[in-house]
Parts: C-alpha cells; sequence; structure tokens
C-alpha cells in the first residue's frame, strides 16, 4: 500500500508513513503527484500581489480580488482604497498568521490607514471531480481608538478568463432591481476545467451604513450591489482605474472605479456639489446584476462585519456553508499548531510563545506568498558577437545592443512559485526560489517538488531559465521597462541545487530508516513522494535530462579562461565567470554591487559562482548516484574535485589568506583582486571545505572578527576594513543578508559538529550568530511589524523592502536548529 496521499498531511499518521515506507518499493512506480494530492493545491491565494486574491493555478480561469476602503470623507477616500500590496501605506502588518498549502489558513491586515483590522480566512473542501470547494470569510473590525460607527466600503470581485461564463443570479427581479440585492449573492459559473460551480457571497453580519439623504430611497445602503460587466480579457487583471485625475499613477482596478465614477457623475447631475450624498453613499458601484466575465460584489459597512464567500464545485457532492468554514477554520488552524511543533519548532533560547508566532507568521506568509502566474516573457536572444563578453570593453557593446531593443514576446509560460515580497517582488526570482524552499521542503515534499519542476519547465532548449519571471502583463505593470528584458546567456546562482541536495538529505535518511527504525520518522515525510522511494526516483529520472542541460549551459556558457592567461590549476578547465556585467554590477550574480575587479576583463575569474557550479556539481552527482547512473557520477565526481582543488589553486591569496576574485593587470598577468565579504567565504559557504581544510581557521577567523566580517546583527557583507565599505547603494557592502547568513550558520554548524582543530571555535560562533540573527529580524519585526529585506550591521534595523518575507523566512530553519549550550549555557531570550 502506499500512503494515503489523498488525505492532508494531518491525516496521516506516522505510523502509516513508516509502514508505506517499506512496503512500496515493491511496486511498481505510481505517478508522482497523484490527482488527490495535486487537488489539493488546485485552489490557493496565488495572486500574491494582492492582499486578498484567489485563483487556480490553471492558465486561465477564475480570478478574485477584495478591495476595502473607508468612505467617511471625500477628501481621504482616493487614498483609501486597498488592493494590490503596497509598501508604506497606513499598513502596520499584514499577512498570515497560519497557512498552509493544502487547507488553507488566517490571515491578518492592520490596516491602521483605514483604522480597520481585517482578517481573511480561507479554506478548501476537498471532493468531486474539478479539485474541490473553498470557503472564505472577511471579518473587519474597527481600530481601538476608531470611531465606533466607522463606514467601510468592501468590494468582492470574481472573474473569468478565458473561455466559461459566470452569471450573477438575479434574486430580486422587477422593480428593486436599481435597489440592489437583499440577501446573499449567488454567482453560477462554469469553466472547462473546473466544470460548473456556485459561488455565494453571503449577507453577513454587521450593521449597514444607512443614512437619511434622498439617495437611499433609489438605492439603499442596506442592500449589496452587484455590478456584472463583460470586459476585454488583456483588461481583467486591472480591477481598478483612475477615478480621480491627480492619481494617474492609480493604474488598477480600473473596472470598479469607472463604475464608481458613473454612479458620482449620476450624483452630481443629480444633487449639484452642494447636495452631494454622504462619501458612503457616493462610493457606490453601479447595481448592474447579469451577465458577464467579471462580478463587482460591494456592502457598506458601519462598524464591525463579517461576510463569507462560498465556492461549491458542482461535482461535490454537497455546497459549502458558512458553519462549514467556521468549523474547518478551527480544525486546520490547530493542525497547523501542531504540526508547526513537529516540524519546526523554535529550539532553546528561543522558547518563548511569542517567537513561536514569530516564526509560524514568518513561515505561513513564505507559503502563502505562493502564486500562479502566467503569461508571455521578454525575451532578447538577438546573439550578436558583443553577447559573448569576449573582447575588452564588452559591456560597452552590451549596453549598445541592448539599445537596439531586439526583445521579443514569448511564451506563454506558466508558473508555479513562492516570491520575494508580496508589495514589491510580486514573482518568480531564480535564485531567491532555492532558499524558499529550504523551509518549505521540510513542511511539505511534494509541494516543493511541483515548484521544482514547475521552474524547471521555463527552460529553453539549450538549458537556459530566466533569472527573472515576469510573466505577463499584470507582472510587468510592476516593473520598469528597462529590467523587464530577459538575456539568453545571463546566469543566477543555481540555488535550486541546495533544495535537490536537502531532497536527497530526506530520501537517504528514510532509507537508513529502513535498516534502523528507532529513530523517530523524518516529518518531512508527511508527503508521499519522499516517503514512496520508487516514485522519488522516478521524478528524479523525470527531471534529470532537463538538470543536465540546464548545468551543461552553466559550463558552456559561463565557463573562466584559464589557458589563455596561462593560469597555473590543477584542471586546465574548470573556472568561472558570471556574464553579464558592467562596471558597477554584476546582477546576474545576485550580489549586485558588490566590489570586483575593475574595469571589467573577459580575463576575470569569479570565486562565487566557481562554488556555485562546485555545490552544483556535487548535487548532480548525488542525483545520479540516486538514480544508479554510475557513469555520470563518476564523471560528476571528477568535475567537482577538478572545482575544489581549482578554488584553492585559481582564488586563494596567500597573503591575504582568504579566497578573492582574480582579474588580468596591465601586464597581462592573473591577479587576485580582494575585497573581504561574502566573495571570500563562498567556498565556505557552499559547503565546499571539508572540516579539515588547510583554508578553514582563516575562514573562521574572518567571520569571527568584528572588524571585518562580524556584527551584532549578523556576518556583514563586506568586511568593515573594506575602502568600499557602506559606499554608493551600499546594497551588498555592508547589510546583514539572511539567505547568505543562513548558509553561514549552517556550515559553522557543520563544524562544531564533526570533532576537528577548529570544533571549539565554531561552537561559540554558532551559538552567538544563531541568536544574533534571530533576535535581529526579531526585534525588528516586533518594532516595525515587518520582515525586511536585509538588516542594518550597525543598528540591526530592518531595510529596503519591506514585507520582504522571501529568504529572510530562513529565520524559520535558524530558530529550528540545534541548541548547542544545552540548559545551563544560556537564559531563555
Ligand atoms: C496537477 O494540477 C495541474 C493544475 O492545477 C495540472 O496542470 C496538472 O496536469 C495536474 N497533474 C496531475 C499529475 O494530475
Amino acid at each position: 500500500m502506499t500512503p494515503s496521499r489523498g488525505s492532508h498531511w494531518p491525516h496521516i499518521s506516522i505510523a502509516t508513513l513508516c509502514t508505506s515506507l517499506f512496503l512500496a518499493t515493491a511496486q511498481a512506480a505510481e505517478p508522482v503527484f497523484d490527482k488527490a494530492s495535486n487537488d489539493s493545491l488546485l485552489w490557493g491565494p496565488y495572486r500574491p500581489n494582492l492582499y486578498f486574491g484567489l485563483r487556480p493555478r490553471l492558465p486561465k480561469s477564475v480570478l478574485t480580488g477584495l478591495l476595502w476602503a473607508r468612505v467617511e470623507d471625500f477628501q481621504t477616500v482616493q487614498n483609501n482604497f486597498r488592493h494590490t500590496c503596497e509598501q508604506h501605506e497606513g499598513m502596520a502588518g499584514y499577512g498570515w498568521d497560519a497557512y498552509d498549502s493544502r487547507t488553507g489558513g488566517v490571515q491578518t491586515i492592520h490596516d491602521s490607514g483605514n483604522s480597520l483590522d481585517l482578517t481573511t480566512e480561507f479554506v478548501k473542501f476537498p471532493g468531486g471531480t474539478n479539485g474541490g470547494s473553498w470557503g472564505a470569510r472577511i471579518r473587519g473590525t474597527p481600530q481601538a481608538g476608531a470611531s465606533a460607527d466607522l463606514k467601510t466600503a468592501v468590494v468582492f470581485y470574481a472573474a473569468v478568463e478565458g473561455l466559461g461564463s459566470l452569471e450573477a443570479q438575479n434574486v430580486d427581479e422587477g422593480e428593486n432591481q436599481e435597489r440592489g440585492f437583499e440577501g446573499d449573492v449567488v454567482i453560477n459559473g462554469q469553466t472547462p476545467d473546473l466544470g460548473e460551480f456556485k459561488m455565494v457571497i453571503s449577507e453577513g453580519k454587521g450593521k449597514r451604513a444607512v443614512h437619511s439623504h434622498p439617495s437611499g430611497d433609489d438605492k439603499g445602503l442596506e442592500r449589496t450591489f452587484v455590478h456584472s460587466v463583460q470586459i476585454p480579457e488583456e483588461a481583467l487583471w486591472q480591477a481598478k482605474r483612475e477615478l480621480f485625475a491627480n492619481t494617474a499613477q492609480r493604474d488598477h482596478e480600473a473596472i470598479l472605479f469607472s463604475s464608481m465614477k458613473t454612479t458620482i457623475d449620476a450624483y452630481i447631475e443629480q444633487y449639484g456639489q452642494e447636495k452631494m450624498p454622504p462619501p458612503w453613499q457616493t462610493y457606490t458601484i453601479q447595481n448592474r446584476p447579469g451577465q458577464g466575465n467579471m462580478h463587482m460584489i460591494q456592502k457598506v459597512f458601519e462598524g464591525p462585519f463579517e461576510f463569507d464567500v462560498l465556492f461549491s464545485s458542482t461535482s461535490a457532492e454537497k455546497l459549502v456553508t458558512s458553519e462549514d468554514i467556521t468549523s474547518k477554520v478551527k480544525s486546520i488552524t490547530s493542525s497547523f499548531s501542531e504540526r508547526f511543533l513537529e516540524v519546526l519548532k523554535p529550539q532553546p533560547p528561543f522558547t518563548r510563545a511569542r517567537y513561536e508566532e514569530f516564526s509560524k507568521s514568518l513561515f505561513s506568509n513564505l507559503v502563502g506568498g505562493i502564486g500562479y502566474f502566467y503569461g508571455d516573457a521578454v525575451v532578447d536572444r538577438s546573439y550578436a558577437p558583443e553577447y559573448d563578453e569576449e573582447n575588452e570593453g564588452f559591456w560597452q557593446e552590451t549596453a549598445e545592443a541592448r539599445a537596439r531593443n531586439q526583445q521579443k514576446l514569448e511564451g506563454p509560460y506558466e508558473l508555479f512559485t513562492s516570491i520575494p515580497s508580496r508589495p514589491f517582488f510580486p514573482r518568480g526570482f531564480l535564485w531567491d526560489e532555492g532558499f524558499h524552499l529550504l523551509p518549505i521542503i521540510d513542511w511539505d515534499v511534494d509541494l516543493t517538488l511541483q515548484i521544482i519542476k514547475s521552474w524547471f519547465n521555463l527552460m529553453d532548449e539549450n538549458g537556459w531559465i530566466g533569472r527573472e519571471q515576469i510573466l505577463g502583463a499584470e507582472a510587468r505593470s510592476k516593473v520598469p521597462a528597462e529590467f523587464q528584458v530577459q538575456y539568453p546567456h545571463y546566469a543566477n546562482p543555481p540555488t535550486l541545487f541546495l533544495v535537490l541536495d536537502a531532497f536527497i538529505d530526506k530520501l537517504s535518511s528514510a532509507a537508513s530508516l529502513g535498516s534502523n527504525d528507532q529513530q523517530p520518522m523524518s516529518s518531512g515525510f508527511a508527503s508521499s513522494a519522499a516517503a514512496d522511494p520508487e516514485a522519488a526516483k522516478q521524478y528524479l529520472r523525470d527531471l534529470y535530462p532537463l538538470l543536465k542541460r540546464h548545468y551543461q549551459w552553466y559550463r558552456s556558457t559561463q565557463w573562466g579562461d584559464i589557458k589563455s592567461y596561462d593560469r597555473e590549476a590543477f584542471s586546465s578547465k574548470e573556472a568561472y565567470r558570471w556574464r553579464g556585467r558592467t562596471p558597477a554590477h554584476i546582477l546576474t550574480s545576485g550580489l549586485d554591487d558588490y566590489p570586483r575587479p575593475q574595469p571589467p576583463h573577459p580575463g576575470e575569474l569569479h570565486v562565487d559562482l566557481m562554488s556555485w557550479m562546485g555545490m552544483m556539481t556535487r548535487s548532480m552527482k548525488r542525483i545520479a548516484d540516486t538514480i544508479a547512473d554510475s557513469d555520470d557520477a563518476a564523471e560528476y565526481a571528477k568535475i567537482e574535485e577538478a572545482i575544489v582543488r581549482n578554488i584553492d589553486d585559481l582564488h586563494w591569496d596567500k597573503e591575504e589568506k582568504t579566497y578573492c576574485d582574480a582579474t588580468i593587470d596591465d601586464y597581462e598577468e592573473s591577479v587576485h583582486v580582494c575585497h573581504k565579504g561574502y566573495i571570500s567565504i563562498f567556498p565556505f559557504m557552499t559547503g565546499l571545505l571539508a572540516p579539515d581544510s588547510k583554508r578553514l581557521g582563516a575562514v573562521l577567523d574572518l567571520i569571527a572578527d568584528e572588524e571585518e566580517l562580524w556584527s551584532e546583527h549578523g556576518i556583514r557583507s563586506l568586511s568593515r576594513r573594506d575602502e568600499l565599505y557602506g559606499t554608493e547603494e551600499n546594497y551588498w557592502r555592508s547589510p546583514v543578508w539572511i539567505n547568505m547568513n543562513y548558509l553561514i550558520v549552517r556550515e559553522i554548524l557543520k563544524v562544531a559538529q564533526s570533532p576537528g582543530p577548529h570544533q571549539k571555535q565554531a561552537r561559540s560562533m554558532y551559538t552567538k550568530l544563531r541568536i544574533n540573527l534571530v533576535e535581529t529580524v526579531y526585534k525588528s519585526w516586533e518594532e516595525t511589524g515587518f520582515a525586511w529585506e536585509q538588516y542594518n550591521p550597525e543598528s540591526g534595523a530592518g531595510q529596503r523592502t519591506q514585507h520582504f518575507t522571501g529568504w529572510t523566512s530562513l529565520v524559520v530553519k535558524i530558530m529550528a536548529m540545534p541548541d548547542l549550550e544545552g540548559k545551563s549555557g544560556h537564559d531563555e531570550l
């Protein structure tokens, strides 16, 4: 028997899983993602750029969204409407407090600008043949200090793209048509993928904002308004157009605002500026229910409110009810909490309940930020010779080539991925994703494997994957034109291989359980693929040709030149150079403005890329081993050794006692360029230094030195002693980054756990660094309500992008790492 994949994790007992693990091998491999498991991922808040935007992960289907605003005076309404996540708009924190991709979760939004706290609950109900049903509950509570009669307009909308239809069922035909709906609003719909369904927007609870102005006689706020429109498909994602002439930037939400504008114009005509209805009547959509591919449903409340959206697939046995939501929310949040403690429980000294809340919140936002994107991408494939970047001054040629604007639209493509930040980077980033998936794979292996597969499916025939995935017009609307174009010779750190490595770790620890079932079952196996070794291998076998093509693409496009400059090294082949650099940046490296050799030179060698290639090669070796391709495994082992040897031969600087980039000087000699910082410890961070490496002592000393990399808030990106420390953009020139720090603390832990000359030093560094990192992210979260893109090494303050719950969420894993000091070591924090 195989594990009951159809069930969600809370229902699978550890015992069942362990039993199934041993029996499964006898069977033929089943599809890795069976229908029930796959179905449980169909719906989600997969429009993470919105505060609350649901959709299925299907190319053209149903989209929903939520808008709200305080509507108390004419002056402020224009700034009050919320829809897409934005930075600095009176938001005092928002996000998922608990979220699981299979079952749903709870989000709270502290909207101080509107004096409102909003809760959005979302739960799924499996059943039927079309991917199940779901329910959402939207609840608003005036914040402490807000007036008790706070007036809030709320609009929920549903739209359908492509084939399919939606129709608002007109329950109140006849004379009251204009006035609005009483009771629930029902929308019937169907699409080819979802079949037939019914969506009910409940009457809800809460006082409606009625008033005595005569406008209320024709269209009473005690009712619900429904406006159904048929709009051109490309514009469907734009639910808000500029209503106000002076806010030309707000080009979303077009349709909603044009409906409101019609209402406003009519009121101006009817009542004149002097006798206008109150704002809460004025800012209402038209009531025009019927057919259309977009339906807006508006309610205007006074004080607290609540209503539900119930989506029932007709193929399911029963319709979802409000009571179902209540009981399901209870059960999923409590099983979320239970399971969180099994999988990612913060370890001492982070034992206070508040740390657990913090950890759950960051993790839930990472998972709740997973999105589904579909659309075309802008790519420039006009491979001019200048793109080879082999000439001195190549970056000027590249700039000229780019200016010719040869880009074209490609696709459409689809991508299922987590994202770095809902307000600022609501789309897929290749190197971020590897870091995102490290906590996620502990929680849900199958989900992780689906995301990995989705990324590798984007690969072109040469093996290239664009580093930033800006798919479709909605995604492009957030990105300046010059950053939209992707170039097929540009790489990015291959971090998805860190995740494949973690997957293989899980497989091998499962395999070792076969011979020794004393150990507890690793909780990562609550998902099916990893609990079924044959299915897991089949997944890797299916993916392997893509992985190979991708690997070969890196080797053939990002190679570095050893021979032309008579460099001495163990291997004459293994050296690497990022393409796409300019004097100021190597955006492709991910470490944008980190100091590099000046001026750029085609003879450069980059130690970070060399280290990534070492990590990638080792991971390929382990994958080849796992699927029993011993020829390939032997080949990768050779390359790995060559890389490890060449890192020392080409990048170790004896004087500086550190790893450095290399370039060619005015005398055509190869020389090192050393800017101490993350670059100098890359071979260590990527796991390529053995615990008995001769270089390890110097690397640890550099990390531990307060005059260089060590700060109370984590390891700095650049040494304090470097002349460029903190200069210019100061993006990767001093701030503390959590993704790099995670790799550092993880490697230091390995040294601390293996006997050797550096064990003692590593142990004390590990304990301090772990606390410094957690405390920094935690304190800033307490103060500001947000996780941040990076942290100031002097003050610990979070900086740059707000609500950066992408790789900063790795702090969840750091908290779950072991405490090496035991009870007596330090006090509880
Ligand atoms: C899983 O679901 C997606 C859509 O959500 C679909 O495209 C895919 O084919 C499904 N895979 C399996 C194995 O059912």
